[in-house]
């Protein structure tokens, strides 16, 4: 939360109208001293709905001829999401998007670019190698640190490299990720340490309920995010952990999608949020902040993966909940919208070098190109299907 004099300026600033129009919102000054936030950063800030997919949406926009789709297109630009800075490159736009958020706003970013990064798949394999540490520290990290420090007037929730410490739990047996393991540890453990600022809050990437919810994984997951904590320093502005990243399970769903599978037994994180407060218990015993965020962004629609596992370009999906603090549930600090939907998970072509077989199968929608490359069908395929509809 900001100081009392600042929070008081919002509260002014926000207070009793009625919900303002869009252009106000983008109107709203930046703040003029420096944030610091504590608690549940999304309990006064909103997330702000930064340009990279605004411009991705307002193009999309003008590409539909339906007037009525068209009409509901149009105001997923408004909605907050997270900006992925999964390249190096992709830092020299960052002070932009910081100079821009308003005052009751907060931006997401991901932080995704570790060495050996999607050590368990292809599709998002990233630009640093098995060994580029000094390279992610100091290219990646430090630039990105010097550029929040040029910007302390700006509110921040990063969440921390989505996938990594879930794959080291969970796929141990495969090379690749024997190979990521000490990379991914001292780098989370570095970013965590480097981002510990005044106006950062962090969440760290714990899979969903189909991954770390299993009860053979809760406790070894837990355990793993809390040496990388600790190995960090305990940062004091750790708030917790973010499930169901570009994810498709149900946030409350009963019977779960899974429950009544053969092995459903074995698994009591049946939708998010069981998945939350079974998390965040583990979190606790090993010592780990134990808040979550939750990505909302693309399930609204339930029943349509072949198996739990299944991560890539789900046919027949919907936009989730939009962003909110409005959980219902104490331990969740808010619903947001990490992968920005109509962004493919992975292509579809066989013979491309990131082609992984599971972009390939039943219940993928194709054609798809690369990972975050646009996908205008996809698009229109998530705004159809969105639950509340647009
Ligand atoms: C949107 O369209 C404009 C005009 O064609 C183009 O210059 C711009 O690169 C597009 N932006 C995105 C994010 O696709």
């Amino acid at each position: 939360m900001k100081s009392a004099a600042l929070l008081s300026a919002v509260l002014l600033a926000t207070g009793a109208h009625a919900l303002p129009s869009e252009q106000t919102i983008s109107k709203r000054a930046t703040c003029t001293s420096p944030v610091k936030l504590s608690g549940n950063p999304f309990s006064a800030h909103t997330l702000y709905a930064n340009s990279h997919y605004g411009n991705y949406v307002t193009n999309a926009t003008a590409a539909i001829t339906d007037s009525a789709l068209k009409a509901k297109a149009a105001k997923v630009a408004s909605v907050g999401s997270f900006l992925w800075l999964d390249t190096i490159s992709a830092l020299s736009t960052l002070d932009a998007h910081l100079k821009a958020v308003p005052c009751n706003q907060v931006i997401g970013i991901v932080v995704y670019d570790l060495p050996g990064r999607d050590c368990a798949a292809k599709a998002s394999n990233g630009e640093l190698a098995v060994g580029q540490l000094s390279t992610y520290k100091a290219s990646y990290i430090d630039a990105l640190v010097k550029i929040i420090k040029a910007n302390p007037n700006t509110g921040i929730v990063a969440i921390i490299e989505p996938d990594s410490l879930p794959n080291l739990v969970t796929n141990a047996n495969l090379a690749t990720c024997q190979a990521s393991k000490s990379g991914y540890e001292d780098g989370v453990a570095y970013a965590l340490k480097s981002l510990n600022l005044p106006n950062v809050v962090q969440y760290v990437d714990a899979g969903h309920g189909g991954w770390l919810g299993w009860n053979d994984n809760l406790a070894p997951g837990a355990a793993e995010l809390a040496k990388v904590y600790k190995a960090a320093g305990s940062p004091a502005n750790v708030r917790g952990f973010a499930t169901n990243v570009a994810g498709w399970n149900a946030w409350s769903k009963n019977p779960g999608e899974f429950e009544n599978a053969p092995d459903g037994q074995y698994n009591k994180a049946q939708d998010e949020k069981r998945y939350v407060a079974l998390f965040s218990a583990a979190l606790k015993t090993a010592g780990h902040p134990n808040f979550a965020i939750v990505d909302t962004g693309r399930n609204a629609v339930q029943g349509l993966r072949l198996e739990w596992g299944d991560w890539c370009n789900v046919n027949g999906a919907g936009f989730g909940v939009r962003p909110t603090s409005s959980t219902g549930d104490a331990q969740t600090d808010a619903f947001v919208w990490v992968k920005p939907g109509g962004e493919s998970d992975g292509t579809s072509d066989t013979s491309a070098t990131r082609y992984d077989s599971f972009c390939g199968k039943d219940d993928a929608y194709k054609p798809a190109p690369e990972a975050g490359t646009w996908n205008q069908v996809y698009f229109e395929m998530l705004l159809k299907n969105a639950v509340p509809s647009f």
